[in-house]
């Protein structure tokens, strides 16, 4: 663990986002310079790899031809190559160094959920013990642990939103055009709602930092073109709030996934959903989950097959 100065992560799709939330992760508790790359890319370029870079390969199935074809191409450069695998047995898993089983369980739907939550949760993991290993202290090792040793309940809080998201996705059905909002650890959030949104319901939707909007994004936007927003409390909030203004000039309807007491946010949104407060790394576990329901429900109200 020591040797190693650069991780890349290598994964597709909903993956690719629990591996953006691990590279804060590693960046920040072991402070090592991580990259993610679709595996579609990966392997078609020429990475530059050393006996010091660390690959981690993220897979649900353990079998997407895509993220198993990096894998190879990583260990034919002389990487370590670690699986992150849900399927136990599967072709990834057995064509790595090493790794871990995230047994989230049979994913059954095309979707992948709980396998994403479970990734980021090892990820976070993996990212503590290489800061340990380096300079993360006792006191925050303790303090991230004890934290996620609670997220449990709190995901279960934002599940029995499910009837309040329900309605959501009713009054929102038939919009034709979403725009997902995320800064920090929230931008990947914001792209898995956005990426579930369009394709499970078939609705057209984006994902944006919340920074990076008015480069361009913003000129699409006006009363037909809704944005759901994940402004919760953590250090950029100031920066999400200007954005969300931002947002409002444009007359876009606001929905706003914010931290359970923060009455100030009703002022910017149209509609609101509370969830509860963790720590920042952690917040991806409990955000999520109202904009995979808000997928679910509008894909159901739709009449399409989840
Ligand atoms: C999205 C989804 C896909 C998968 C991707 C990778 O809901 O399920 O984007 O995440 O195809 O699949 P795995 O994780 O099996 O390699």
């Amino acid at each position: 663990m020591r040797e190693v100065n650069r991780i890349i992560l290598i994964a597709c799709g909903t993956a690719s986002y629990a591996a953006l939330i691990g590279k804060y992760a590693f960046e920040r508790l072991a402070g090592i310079p991580t990259e993610v790359d679709v595996a579609s890319e990966f392997r078609y370029r020429d990475p530059i790899i050393d006996s010091h870079t660390l690959i981690f390969v993220i897979s649900q199935s353990g079998e997407t031809a895509d993220t198993l074809a990096a894998a190879r191409e990583a260990k034919r450069k002389g990487a370590f190559v670690r699986g992150i695998v849900n399927v136990v047995g599967s072709t990834i898993a057995r064509e790595t160094d090493g790794g871990t089983y995230i047994h989230a369980g049979p994913e059954l739907a095309v979707a992948s959920t709980k396998a994403y939550a479970n990734m980021v949760a090892i990820l976070l993991l993996y990212a503590l013990q290489f800061g340990r290993s380096r300079r993360l202290s006792l006191a925050t090792g303790r303090r991230l642990l004890g934290a996620l040793s609670e997220i449990v309940p709190k995901m279960e809080k934002a599940l029995e939103q499910d009837k309040k998201i329900q309605k959501l996705a009713e009054k929102y059905q038939n919009y034709k055009n979403f725009l997902f909002l995320g800064r920090g650890i929230n931008f990947p959030v914001a792209l898995e709602g956005s990426l579930k949104l369009k394709e499970i319901s078939y609705i057209h939707s984006e994902a944006f930092p919340g920074g990076e909007m008015k480069h361009g994004q913003i000129a699409l936007l006006s009363e037909n073109f809704p944005v759901l927003a994940i402004m919760t409390k953590n250090q950029l909030y100031e920066k999400m709030r200007s954005n969300i203004e931002e947002v409002k000039a444009r007359k876009a309807p606001v929905i706003l996934i914010a931290t359970e007491g923060d009455d100030k946010a009703k002022e910017l949104a149209e509609d609101i959903i509370y969830v509860s407060e963790t720590m920042e790394l952690l917040e991806p576990l409990v955000n999520t989950i109202p904009l995979q329901l808000f997928a679910y429900h509008m894909a159901v109200l739709l009449g399409r097959d989840v």
